[in-house]
């Protein structure tokens, strides 16, 4: 069987077919989805709803494919990120782009962002007013593209979309995501933290056999998402019950 790769254009998929966003009332195209994700990345940069941004050289909002199937969430900027506005494109990022290769996906062919879009000074850990204050770019981001996977890297990222687990026991695990994230009909799956794979040999052995599942969550995700929203039967008027696309432009 061909391993998935995330859908950009038309890619063929582990089904057989190729793989896109279902054509339904609250899809974007891609062009549609990159405008949305360019707002909001404008939005960020400008962004001073909090102390992050005293302290910033440049908002890192994200960047990717905005036609993709599976987004990766991390933490926030670290200083590399910081001075260049890119996310993972330090040494975490390295390891990043080497998990990602052992599944033959380049990271241009997903999407990669952070919990935070501002560098905590001393790369110190988010406060959880910063998180709050800057979650509605990460539900807006997650909104536009709709994945069917997220992939989360490390604890700050995962207790947004597993509240409750812990990395110890959920990396290298999936479950359902609360709608509640942005995200409807996706399936989240945990990993450790790049960053924390560089300090310890063990975690980045975990961490390369943790990746390898992410092939399989990824049909589930797609398994469970048709089900979702697979057309009802035919007395059902194919309309009425969609739902709305929501306002990129709101929070
Ligand atoms: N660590 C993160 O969590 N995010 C980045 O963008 C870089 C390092
Ligand atoms: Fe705005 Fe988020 Fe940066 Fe805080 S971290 S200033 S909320 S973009």
């Amino acid at each position: 069987m061909t391993e998935p790769t995330p859908a950009s254009v038309a890619v063929v998929g582990a089904s057989g077919g190729p793989y896109d966003h279902p054509a339904d009332a609250a899809a974007r195209s891609a062009g549609e989805r990159k405008i949305a994700l360019d707002a909001i990345a404008a939005e960020v940069r400008g962004c001073r709803r909090c102390p992050l941004s005293s302290g910033r050289t440049q908002a890192v909002p994200g960047e990717g494919d905005p036609d993709t199937e599976v987004v990766f969430v991390g933490e926030g900027p670290g200083f590399n990120e910081d001075r260049q506005g890119r996310p993972f494109v330090g040494r975490a990022g390295e390891l990043l782009v080497r998990l990602l290769a052992t599944l033959g996906w380049r990271r241009e062919e997903v999407f990669i962002t952070n919990v935070v879009k501002c560098r905590p000074p001393d790369n110190r850990d988010p406060e959880p007013s910063e998180i709050a204050a800057c979650a509605p770019y990460l539900q807006r981001q997650l909104e536009v593209l709709d994945p069917a996977l997220v992939v989360t890297l490390g604890r700050h990222s995962m207790a947004r979309f597993m509240p409750g687990a812990r990395i110890g026991a959920a990396h290298g695990t999936m479950a359902p995501v609360d709608a509640s994230t942005g995200v409807t009909d996706a399936l989240v799956y945990a990993l450790y933290h790049p960053a924390a794979a560089l300090r310890s040999t063990e975690v980045e052995r975990q961490s390369f056999a943790d990746v390898a599942g992410i092939p399989a969550a990824l049909l589930e995700a797609r398994r469970r998402r048709d089900l979702a929203r697979a057309p009802r039967s035919a007395e059902t008027p194919a309309t009425s019950d969609a739902p709305e696309p929501s306002d990129p432009t709101l929070f």
